[in-house]
């Protein structure tokens, strides 16, 4: 059933677990995730971008969701679109039956951020969807803003409180070391517990999101570059790291690079092994399983939202 993140979180912060939030851009992706959530008994965010929107089509996209929630009445299901770049794309998505929307603001100084994300939550709240706000920046790249990492800015626990406070948001991503794609750390890979910490003792009725939480998984980095990419030296979240983060106050785990590195990984492999295959099915039936493993595994031995459904 689509449902809204409200009950979902209050229900993973009373618990104690994360709930995954996975982008969607395409049939075997979603396939792939839902397959997993059904086998997991998950409840599951499906999350879409602004270039999502502009690659698959909104009317695609939201078809596809309808077969998703015909097709798994038990599991609840979040439809949320990912870093809302403005008001009017904050809107278009309410508008076409989004149960969450992300306004990211975090661009802007604090009191723009703010003031835009104000106008987000009031129009989304008028019509009973909720709104996922973002404070402090990300290392990286984050859609087409740069943050060069050594001026990431982690998020600081008085002014989210502030923020939370002054526009009503109904959840937060919060800055505390990850970063979007494959490239996450240079050295050891280290988040800023103490932060989350101090934000969840100001604000601990607000459900905490971690963006850029991919765990760039091992297997498939090496599945893909042993059949013919080139991503070397990448490094993400590991997975004890991020599970003790679901045990600490984070409501919602953001995952996008793992998928693309599943489906990259599976296309390749039959590309190279299989190379008289031409039939999409093939080659996209395998990485849809790939994908279906990464997001189980996720689910039940990381987050923690298996049988939670
Ligand atoms: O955080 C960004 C997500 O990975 C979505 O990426 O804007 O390329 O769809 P995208
Ligand atoms: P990753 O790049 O780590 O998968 O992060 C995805 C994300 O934060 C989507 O909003
Ligand atoms: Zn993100």
């Amino acid at each position: 059933m689509l449902v809204t993140t409200q009950e979902m979180f209050k229900k993973a912060m009373e618990e104690k677990y994360a709930i995954g939030a996975f982008n969607i851009n395409d049939m075997e992706i979603v396939q792939g995730i839902m397959d997993a959530a059904k086998k997991a008994k998950s409840p599951v965010i499906l999350q879409v971008s602004s270039s999502a929107i502009k690659y698959a089509r909104m009317n695609y996209l939201r078809k596809m969701i309808e077969a998703v929630v015909e097709e798994n009445p038990e599991i609840p299901i979040a439809l949320h679109l990912d870093h809302g770049p403005d008001f009017e794309t904050c809107k278009m998505c309410v508008d076409a039956g989004f149960t969450s929307v992300m306004f990211d603001g975090s661009k802007y100084d604090f009191e723009e951020n703010v003031q835009k994300t104000k106008e987000v939550v009031e129009y989304a709240h008028s019509k009973g969807v909720v709104v996922e706000a973002e404070l402090g920046k990300l290392a990286g790249i984050e859609d087409d803003v740069n943050v060069d990492s050594s001026d990431a800015m982690y998020t600081d626990p008085e002014q989210a409180k502030e923020f939370v406070e002054r526009t009503g948001c109904d959840s937060l991503a919060i800055a505390i070391g990850t970063s979007h794609g494959a490239y996450k750390f240079k050295g050891e890979a280290k988040l800023r517990f103490d932060i989350l910490k101090k934000v969840k003792e100001l604000i601990p009725d607000t459900p905490i999101v971690l963006h850029g939480a991919s765990t760039v998984v091992p297997e498939l980095l090496e599945m893909c570059n042993k059949y013919g990419a080139e991503i070397p030296g990448a490094k993400g979240v590991p997975d004890e790291i991020l599970h003790e983060a679901s045990l600490s106050g984070v409501s919602k785990i953001n995952v996008d690079t793992d998928l693309r590195l599943a489906m990259t990984a599976g296309i390749r492999k039959v590309f190279i092994e299989e190379p008289n295959i031409f039939d999409p099915r093939k080659y996209l039936g395998v990485a849809r399983e790939l994908i279906e493993d990464t997001v189980y595994h996720k689910m039940t031995e990381v987050f923690g939202s298996s049988n939670k459904a």
